[in-house]
């Protein structure tokens, strides 16, 4: 996703909403891609606020780098890691190295995890980097509930096309190991969204 989808906008705004971010909050988005969160994260922790992009991809990275450059956004560090394999404690240690906190605020995926295999390694990895009571939320796509046929089949070969796995349903990973889990959706079902809190140790 270089440029916004406008279908996939809504599940962005209800997923970045429900984080309760505050001025100055550390955000882990992963699977960042281009960097189509940044400006509504950037909107909630402003300019004390720190973003931690994390993608596989060097060429969504160098994106996202000119997005920020671009808008004068301060405090985003961009770490190239493959999240499925990647270990918690590598990303951690990348994050501290470029003057970040070790667990962020706020952990979250948008249209990314049904892209990774096994998306689990990488929510695991969310978990991992998230400080304990702080937020996490996943937002992804499934098969449209009730769309009339032409955008069914257009949704469904769109995120074909993208590579992802519209069966996996990766926000069961929110809704069976966070806390007070919150559900919502869009685009008839197509887009979920969970957002939770990490568990205290
Ligand atoms: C569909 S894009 C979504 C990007 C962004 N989150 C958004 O909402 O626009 C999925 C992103 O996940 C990244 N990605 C896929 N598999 C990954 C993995 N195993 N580790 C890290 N990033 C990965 C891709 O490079 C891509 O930038």
């Amino acid at each position: 996703m270089s440029a916004e989808f406008p279908v996939y906008r809504a599940g962005r705004q209800l997923g970045i909403g429900s984080l309760n971010l505050n001025p100055g909050d550390q955000v882990v988005d992963l699977g960042c891609g281009t960097g189509l969160n940044f400006g509504l994260l950037k909107e909630r922790i402003g300019p004390t606020g720190t973003i931690i992009g994390i993608d596989r991809s060097t060429k969504m990275l160098a994106q996202a780098r000119r997005k920020a450059d671009r808008h004068g956004w301060t405090n985003i560090i961009l770490i190239q890691a493959d999240a499925t394999t990647a270990s918690p404690a590598f990303l951690s240690a990348s994050i501290t190295s470029h003057g970040g906190k070790a667990l962020s605020d706020a952990t979250l995926a948008t249209y990314a995890l049904s892209l990774m295999k096994p998306w689990e390694a990488a929510w695991d990895a969310m978990k991992q980097l998230t400080r304990p009571r702080g937020s996490l939320c996943i937002v992804d796509m499934q098969e449209p509930t009730s769309l009339f046929p032409g955008m069914t089949a257009l949704a469904q070969s769109a995120c074909r096309l993208g590579g992802a796995d519209i069966t996996a349903h990766p926000w069961k990973g929110v809704e069976r190991d966070c806390t007070d889990v919150t559900k919502a959706s869009a685009r008839s079902g197509h887009l979920q969204i969970r957002t939770g809190r990490r568990r205290s140790r």
